[in-house]
């Protein structure tokens, strides 16, 4: 029988930097683990200007840089996400408590967690909105939320005795 997917949303505020990013790098890792099959990904937004746009060109060059490719089109997180995912994942705390907001009194059943809970080495508790900084930003970004998703799949990966 095919174990049941896993799945995982990454939440920012536009979607279409950091979100994103934590969308490709964990689905690069599960390729490159062979476990695509064991999880269902996506990113979204709290804020709704972006909905439809592909990641940030400066974003998605960087992350080309290091092999990494950024499918996602931006869309705002919704309540049947809450219900939907297993695991909802907050870039900082703005979208922490705004998933919480958005969570309170609905019942949903999704984990809401920082990702940067996920992260095996010391660091910031968010990961910076690189947005309206420089290029030094998107590295950074792309350094914190490799860590993230190594540790998060670390925590994640299925028992291969029970798979
Ligand atoms: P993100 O970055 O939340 O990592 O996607 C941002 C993108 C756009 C804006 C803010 C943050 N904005 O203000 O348009």
């Amino acid at each position: 029988m095919t174990a049941p997917r896993t799945r995982v949303l990454f939440v920012c505020l536009g979607n279409i930097c950091r979100s994103p990013a934590a969308e490709g790098i964990f689905l690069h890792l599960l390729a490159r683990h062979g476990l695509t099959e064991h999880f269902a990904v996506d990113s979204a937004g709290t804020g709704s200007w972006h909905v439809g746009k592909r990641a940030d060109p400066r974003m998605r060059a960087a992350a080309e840089r290091r092999g990494i490719e950024l499918p996602s089109r931006a869309r705002q997180v919704s309540r049947s996400d809450l219900h939907h995912y297993h695991l909802i994942l907050a870039m900082d705390g703005d979208n922490l408590a705004a998933l919480r907001r958005l969570a309170a009194g609905d019942g949903a059943s999704a984990r809401i967690a920082p990702i940067m809970a996920y992260s095996r080495r010391p660091g910031p508790v968010d990961v910076p909105d690189p947005y309206y900084g420089g290029p030094q930003g998107f590295e950074q970004v792309l350094d914190l939320l490799e860590e993230a998703c190594e540790g998060l799949l670390a925590q994640l990966r299925p028992n291969p005795d029970t798979a």
